[in-house]
């Protein structure tokens, strides 16, 4: 059996095939940049312009991507009359020695026409599980780091799974990143989430180093009952946001110069902490996926009713000069939808040439 770990955590070219699942994480070790807020949105794109299927695991233990896409009252039903399956409910098992749970449930958000597993406080029990079991070696220790490997098999159904995460370098995320095909970093436009962009290569280097310990002192895999056990993660690209944006003379969208300042230290800080020590790439990729300014009101608006801020209308409190914006965040996403499947795409035909 062991022969089997040759490439099991290669770093070259992944097996994946172009029409399978792909899984992304957005991981920022930053808080409050906007993560939510994009993936909800991009995902809600996706699946109502592009024509993907599209299912969010809201792998956040404050849950907000599930306080985003449901209504107030769907919420209490879950969470205080425990009408629905969550997260932890798909974790528990595991962290009770009794293996990996039979189903995943999912609920419908019809405003982002996405399939939601629903987030949970109770999530955040499972960090120190899955902690104590990364410290030790063996099988035990391995099907916990998997467990997101394992959600993932029960979504093969869609063409994107997107994990909202939390802002740590804790063990969930670990094990959702460890679990994912590619992340994207939204990037706030200040200097502290610059500097956070630094440190990330050297924690995927540990882990591949981590995990490469971990399968060598595991014989026989068939205990394991997790096949897909390749780590493939590389990152996809990232998003500028939470800056200040005007119109220029000919029209045209640009950060006020504070913002524009930091914004041009970016494209370095990523190939210096990101891509030149971690990932084989396609020439010529693109890896910023778009920009997103602040959007002002349109946030709460979209909050409130539920709805992508691209989807409100009228009856959602849209008026006057309101509806420009609308329009001006319906080519953003767009934007950094086409950026994105062009970004898949390009690394899928990297692994098939
Ligand atoms: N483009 C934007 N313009 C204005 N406010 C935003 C924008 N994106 C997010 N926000 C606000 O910033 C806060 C953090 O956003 P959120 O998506 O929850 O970030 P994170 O998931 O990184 O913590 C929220 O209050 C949200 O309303
Ligand atoms: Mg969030």
């Amino acid at each position: 059996m062991r022969t089997r770990l040759a490439g099991i955590c290669s770093r070259g070219r992944g097996l994946r095939r172009s029409d399978d699942m792909i899984a992304v994480g957005f991981f920022t070790n930053k808080g409050g940049v906007g993560k939510t807020t994009l993936l909800c949105n991009l995902a809600g794109y996706l699946a109502r312009h592009s024509g993907k299927k599209v299912a969010v695991v809201d792998a956040d233990p404050q849950a907000n991507a599930t306080q985003y896409m449901f209504e107030e009252d769907i919420l209490e039903e879950i969470y205080d009359l425990e009408t629905e399956e969550t997260i932890y409910d798909f974790a528990r098992p595991l962290s009770q020695g009794k293996g990996y749970a039979a189903d995943l449930n999912l609920k419908r958000s019809e405003s982002f026409a996405v399939d939601v597993v629903l987030g949970d406080p109770k999530l955040a029990l499972l960090e120190d599980f899955l902690a104590a079991d990364w410290g030790t070696s063996g099988v035990r220790s391995l099907r916990s780091t998997f467990v997101f490997r394992v959600l993932l098999s029960h979504l093969k159904k869609y063409d994107f799974v997107f994990f909202d995460m939390g802002p740590s370098l804790g063990s969930i995320n670990r094990s959702v990143l460890i679990a994912s095909d590619y992340f994207v970093i939204p990037i706030s436009i200040d200097i502290f989430s610059v500097r956070a962009i630094g440190n990330i290569s050297e924690w995927l280097s540990k882990w591949r180093k981590m995990l490469e310990q971990k399968m060598a002192f595991v014989d026989e895999f068939d205990d394991l009952e997790v096949t897909d056990i390749e780590l493939r993660l590389k990152l996809l690209g990232y998003v500028n946001q939470q800056y200040t944006a005007k119109r220029d003379a000919k029209g045209r969208r640009r950060a006020v110069k504070a913002y524009e300042k930091i914004m041009k230290d970016i494209p370095a800080a990523i190939d210096k902490g990101v891509i030149s020590k971690t990932q084989p790439e396609p020439e010529d990729l693109d890896y910023q996926l778009g920009e997103i300014p602040n959007l002002h009101s349109l946030i709460p608006m979209s909050q409130s009713s539920r709805k992508p801020i691209f989807s409100l209308k009228s009856a959602d409190g849209i008026v006057g000069a309101h509806f420009a914006k609308v329009s001006d965040a319906e080519e953003i996403f767009s934007q950094i939808a086409e950026r994105f499947l062009q970004n898949v795409k390009a690394f899928d035909d990297h692994v098939a040439g």
